[in-house]
């Protein structure tokens, strides 16, 4: 009997696109809306710092307007730690972020960061807010992410998604299945994301212990070609298939 996966939809380059005219078209809220018609579990948006696609106003409006859970990503600052007790989304995903950085490279540094981040992982989780740490598949940070008991970690599968060598795709591939078998047994919940698509999405899928992928920029490109709708069920129907492999 295969575990539930859950589809995290991030609808940052819905905004990402209404930012190159300004304006309120493409909206993201209406993309998070359709989200939920189309089978989504939860809507995932990264307000950066430079505030280059999501805004706050979408926050507020993702917040009140949007019947999923809303998973904020966020870096480990004052300024979105305040953001994110005013708003008390369902989760937050803390992620690094530098400024200069196209999309978010790597994942975060769990080892070195453990004190700062660890009063941040204290005040988001007594708000009650559940708290994900980005990190690479990888087992010192799997276990400073103990440490710092946060309940989760989404691993980041960048590197495996990108890898165009097949044989070097199996190695990273396998790098994930044995972190995820850490994170099980450290009793972390395990989530997975960053450059998905439908052509990788399946062996991810099969990993038992992964019980949420959260996917984005792929979704919002197919969409130009097939619609959003159909892009996000397009992308279930593969998770589906890669979790009865499983
Ligand atoms: N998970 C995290 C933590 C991310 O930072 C991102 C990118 O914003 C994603 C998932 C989604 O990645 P993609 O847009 O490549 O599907």
């Amino acid at each position: 009997m295969s575990r539930p996966l859950r589809l995290g939809v991030n609808i940052d380059h819905v905004a990402t696109i209404r930012n190159a005219r300004g304006g309120r078209h493409p909206d993201p809220v209406r993309a998070a809306e359709l989200a939920a018609q189309a089978g989504a579990d939860g809507v995932t948006a990264h307000l950066r710092e430079d505030r280059r696609h999501i805004s706050d106003v979408d926050i507020t409006r993702l917040v009140c307007d949007v019947d999923l859970p809303l998973n904020l990503e966020m870096a480990a600052t004052d300024e979105m730690v305040g953001i994110a007790l005013r708003h008390k989304p369902h989760a937050a995903c803390i992620v690094p972020e530098k400024r200069e950085e196209r999309t978010t490279e790597g994942g975060l540094d769990a080892v070195g960061g453990h004190n700062h981040l660890a009063p941040i992982i204290t005040q988001l989780s007594e708000a009650h807010i559940r708290v994900s740490l980005f990190i690479e598949p990888d087992r010192a940070q799997l276990e400073a992410a103990h440490r710092l008991g946060a309940p989760v970690v989404e691993l980041h599968v960048g590197a495996y998604c990108d890898a165009e060598d097949l044989d070097e795709r199996a190695v990273l591939l396998s790098r994930i299945v044995e972190a995820a078998a850490i994170a099980e047994d450290l009793g972390l919940e395990c989530h997975a994301g960053h450059g998905l698509t439908y052509e990788t999405v399946e062996p991810v899928a099969a990993i038992q212990s992964i019980v949420e992928l959260n996917i984005g920029h792929f979704l919002v490109g197919e969409a130009i070609f097939i619609g959003f709708e159909e892009s996000l069920r397009e992308m279930r129907r593969r998770m589906d298939i890669g979790r009865a492999r499983g």
